[in-house]
């Protein structure tokens, strides 16, 4: 036998490899099973964070249905320069998926770990643990088992009497003894890397699938008298596959459970039904906060402490400060509000709105890529679009920054202490002064100097106004 990898040599160097080919047929989906969604993320992209953790040399993944898109999905986790992409054009069994990765794999002395690309709750922590007990029994193979009450589907392992490792059988292959095995194979493994393609050269389809199975290549290794070690895990859920929209649906629920446990228990966050908010597993919810049911806390949200969110809100990829109120029905997306500032109800927040402290913006308002100055109120039935408005301005009932000219947007400024009248259209660009009043109804065509009171259609100077306005 060759010398067995130590804890400094180069050989104790680590790759991964993710096998990402296949469709997933039992998901009956025009998407593969990879690029299905849980926790708002794409199952392959948490498998890619967990073997990410393991600061692994590099990270390889085998890729077939919808190659680009799958490439995208981990590019996006990883950064591009972290992954190396193999194509595998026939889905011709896992053994085949992982024989394709052999060109670019060429040169790796290494510990290979391999993964499939469906076990998004799989932790680094389980799958260093499969390493550690690789490089402790000195072995070739190491495969990750699980003990489940009803093992059908899987590939059930098989030992001999002294509890050693015979080999692995496919469920559709195994007879009726076999059949009984209650220890299935994970699909996650850590082999040596040369020893591996050797073994698999020798892997044929004969067997019912016409596949080639890497699920042979442990006892191949084993009857070569290589040492093969079972690592028994304790937790099945962690280490299964998505195989349907059942499981796909169940897996989400863990998720959404786990990340609400979280807050509940060490967050100091109050959840009216926990069992109907949805909290991603990267968003963060401050203390005092108050959960009302069917909220959707999406993405890397942050919230600060003290905020209440009433029933029916989305907040995606946005940051809430301290004392926020949103009330029921908002969405909020890719936007930031300050302290004690209020929302809703029915009000929509998108692309990087932004509301300074203690500004108001209430039912029917839709503010788009624009910013809302300190205690400036928008109450009712509005659109803010490309604009920025100062502070202690008030925005009345109906107003319309009218941003687009079928062509091009523009932008609208809104000054401090202004009073928008009702139903005020203000055709972009424009700018309207510090103290400047619009009158109800008026139709805002040029900019408005400041302190000035504005009327009509087209909207014209009426007096200059002394008095601050109240
Ligand atoms: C596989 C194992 C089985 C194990 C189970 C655990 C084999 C032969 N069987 O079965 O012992 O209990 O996983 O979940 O390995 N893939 C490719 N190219 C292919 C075929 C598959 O990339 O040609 C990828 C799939 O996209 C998937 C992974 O390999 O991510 C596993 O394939 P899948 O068809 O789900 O294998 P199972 O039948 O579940
Ligand atoms: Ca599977």
């Amino acid at each position: 036998m060759t010398e067995q990898p130590t804890q400094n040599g180069p050989s104790t160097t680590l790759d991964v490899l993710i096998l990402a080919a296949g469709l997933g047929t039992r998901m009956k989906s025009r998407l593969a099973k990879v690029l299905h969604k849980i926790g708002g993320r794409p199952i392959i992209a948490h498998v890619c964070r967990a073997a990410a953790l393991l600061e692994p040399r590099r990270t390889y993944v085998v890729v077939g249905h919808q190659a680009d898109d799958v490439r995208a999905a981990v590019e996006k986790e990883l950064g591009s320069q972290r992954a190396s992409f193999v194509n595998q054009s026939e889905q011709r069994g896992t053994g085949d998926a992982v024989l394709a990765a052999r060109r670019a794999l060429a040169n790796a002395t290494s510990t290979l770990l391999i993964l499939s690309g469906d076990v998004p709750l799989v932790r680094a922590e389980t799958l260093r643990a499969l390493i550690d007990k690789y490089h402790a029994d000195k072995a070739s193979c190491a495969i990750l088992t699980v003990r489940l009450e009803n093992p059908t589907g899987y590939g059930r392992v098989v030992r001999d009497e002294a509890g050693n490792f015979l080999r692995i059988v496919e469920q559709k292959d195994a007879t009726e003894d076999e059949l009984q095995v209650r220890e299935i194979n994970a699909g996650i493994y850590c082999f040596d890397g040369a020893k591996l393609f050797q073994a698999l050269e020798r892997v044929r389809p004969t067997n019912s699938q016409g596949e080639y199975y890497l699920t042979d290549v442990p006892g191949i290794l084993r009857d070569d008298g290589e040492q093969v070690t079972l690592y028994q895990h304790h937790d099945a859920r962690e280490v299964s596959g998505v195989n349907t929209r059942a499981e796909l649906a169940e897996f989400e629920n863990l998720l959404r459970r786990g990340a609400v446990r979280r807050l509940l228990m060490d967050g100091g966050v109050t959840f009216i039904d926990p069992a109907h908010v949805y909290v991603s597993s990267e968003a963060q919810v401050g203390r005092d906060c108050v959960i009302h049911p069917d909220v959707h806390i999406e993405g890397r949200s942050i919230i600060g402490e003290g905020c209440e969110i009433y029933h029916g809100a989305r907040i995606t990829d946005s940051r809430l400060g301290n004392r926020v109120t949103v009330k029921d029905h908002c969405v909020i997306v890719d936007s930031e509000i300050a302290d004690d500032c209020a929302v809703g109800p029915f009000a929509h927040l998108r692309m990087n709105a932004r509301m300074e402290e203690r500004a108001v913006v209430g039912n029917f308002v839709e503010v788009k890529k624009s910013q809302i100055g300190r205690g400036t109120k928008s109450m009712h039935l509005t659109y803010l679009g490309d604009a920025t408005i100062g502070e202690n301005t008030n925005i009345g009932a109906g107003t319309v920054t009218c941003n687009y000219d079928g062509q091009h947007k523009h932008p609208t400024v809104i000054g401090s202490n202004v009073r928008i009248g009702s139903d005020t259209m203000l055709i972009a660009p424009v700018q309207v002064g510090d103290g400047a009043v619009t009158a109800a109804g008026s139709v805002v065509t040029e900019d408005v100097p400041p302190n000035t009171l504005v009327a009509g259609v087209p909207a014209r100077i009426k007096k200059k106004l002394t008095e601050e306005p109240k």
